[in-house]
């Protein structure tokens, strides 16, 4: 972030809303299962969007998080039948924020804000109005306008034609290692929202800034604004 930054941009899963936040309902389904399912189902998820942008075989983010679902349950032995996978579908088109999201989004009134995801529109707009924050955001950026998931450059050109800015006034803040370093080589400013204190990824880019949280993007807009 920097005096020259119009745009703060955010990744949606990880960053604003916690994927994990759908271990209880996995719980109800497959008890003593459900954290190990939650996290398999992302790893599935993220490796699935790597896979089929390397194979040049796009599916939708909705398509791909359905098929890693599968991939959890099956892997862990339990059985999803139409209903549970329903259930479990529609729990992550409500998943939680994470508790600091909405006050944070509140004082940074002034900026343009907008979400950039790899998450496809039929995701990403249930999931930010059942949450009531479409009035924060000027855009809600899918990459499924583009067919071409981040880290994929261009799909950070998608965005950047999106928002209507040079790209040296966008901070983008992920959770994900992967799309930090995929966004500052594309030349973003970016904050890394670091929650669980985990390692850099080696990929040969620092990021500008480290968050533990949102509420500290506070301290540094009093650096720069
Ligand atoms: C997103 C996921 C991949 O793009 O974090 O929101």
């Amino acid at each position: 972030m920097n005096r020259k930054t119009k745009t703060i941009v955010f990744d949606v899963y990880g960053t604003l809303f916690d994927v994990h936040s759908v271990i209880e309902e996995c719980e109800t389904y497959f008890p003593q299962k459900g954290e190990v399912i939650s996290k398999v189902w992302r790893q599935k998820q993220l490796e699935y969007s790597f896979l089929r942008g390397l194979m040049g075989n796009y599916h939708s983010f909705w398509s791909i998080t359905k098929d890693a679902l599968r991939y959890a349950c099956k892997s862990e032995g339990v059985e999803l039948s139409g209903s549970i996978e329903k259930s479990l579908l529609s729990a992550y088109l409500q998943l939680k924020p994470y508790p600091e999201v909405e006050e944070v989004l509140e004082r940074l009134r002034g900026f343009q804000l907008a979400v950039f995801s790899n998450g496809s529109e039929d995701m990403l707009h249930p999931l930010i109005e059942h949450n009531r924050l479409q009035s924060h955001f000027s855009n809600l950026i899918s990459v499924n306008g583009i067919k071409r998931f981040k880290p994929h450059p261009d799909s950070y050109l998608y965005a950047l034609d999106q928002l209507g800015v040079e790209r040296h006034e966008v901070l983008f803040l992920s959770s994900n290692t992967w799309d930090i370093a995929g966004a500052k080589t594309f030349g973003f400013q970016v904050a890394w929202v670091n929650r669980t204190g985990g390692a850099m990824d080696e990929l040969g880019v620092e990021p500008h800034h480290v968050l533990q949280n949102l509420t500290e993007l506070m301290d540094l807009r009093r650096n720069y604004v």
